[in-house]
């Protein structure tokens, strides 16, 4: 089952995927999560891209396009996988389209999960993120049992910088002018569904596994 996360920044595609990827047994692939550890690493790629990161911009389609075309054509990608945060472009989706069909293979869901601009703010500026794992948890909606600490490894959480309302309003702005045409994009190839993300995470969870089918 090959799946496809899209929505707004903070619309909860990564708590869903990471959900859908236990509960199916495929491979959980954010390029978020890709970019944020090269920055933790200090590689080039990392460098390249937070300049792009911390003003809320996408990183440009020719280093993130390679790097998961490599990524989905590994072995444990055989079964499917959930991209969470590609593709984020026309130009990116239809390099991905491209290069499943060199494996003769085709997306079989686009995932929409819907949250309104005006709730996104509130829901960025109380996310926490992991420095180490990269689990993400809410100060109210999805609080950690110690504040400040992990559940799930016990490493430290943080503020993302990109999360502060400002960088978040062009991130924002940046989804609605080039991300949001995937959406008809994937209207038209017959395999976007919608769900209602501002409902609770596991009725999201629930409305999502309803289509995706036992
Ligand atoms: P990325 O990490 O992909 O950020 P994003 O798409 O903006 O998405 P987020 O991770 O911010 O939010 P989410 O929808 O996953 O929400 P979450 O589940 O965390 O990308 C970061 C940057 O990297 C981009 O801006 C860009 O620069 C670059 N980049 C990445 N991919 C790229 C690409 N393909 N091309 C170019 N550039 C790229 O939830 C948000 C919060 O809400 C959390 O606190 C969560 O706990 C809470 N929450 C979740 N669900 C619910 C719920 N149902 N009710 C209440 N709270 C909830």
């Amino acid at each position: 089952m090959k799946i496809i996360m899209l929505g707004a920044p903070g619309a909860g595609k990564g708590t869903q995927a990471k959900m859908i990827s236990d509960k199916y047994g495929i491979p959980h692939i954010s390029t978020g999560d890709i970019f944020r550890a090269n920055i933790k690493n200090g590689t080039e790629l990392g460098k390249k891209a937070k300049t792009y990161m911390d003003q809320g911009l996408l990183v440009p389609d020719e280093l993130v396009v390679d790097l998961v075309v490599d990524r989905v054509a590994q072995d444990d990608c055989e079964k499917g996988y959930v991209l969470d945060g590609f593709p984020r472009t026309i130009p990116q989706a239809e390099a991905l389209d491209a290069a499943l069909a060199k494996l003769g293979s085709k997306v079989d869901y686009a995932v929409n999960v819907e949250v309104p601009d005006e709730n996104i703010i509130t829901r960025m500026s109380g996310r926490r993120a992991c420095v180490s794992c990269g689990a993400t948890y809410h100060i109210v909606h999805i609080p950690t049992k110690v504040e400040g600490i992990c559940d799930r490894c016990g490493a430290k959480l943080i503020l993302r910088d990109d999360d502060k309302p400002e960088t978040v309003k062009k991130r924002l702005a940046v989804y609605h002018e080039q991300t949001q045409p995937l959406i008809d994009y994937y209207t038209k190839q017959n395999v976007l569904v919608e769900v209602d993300g501002t409902k609770d995470m596991e009725e999201v969870f629930a409305a999502i596994c309803n289509i995706l089918g036992e």
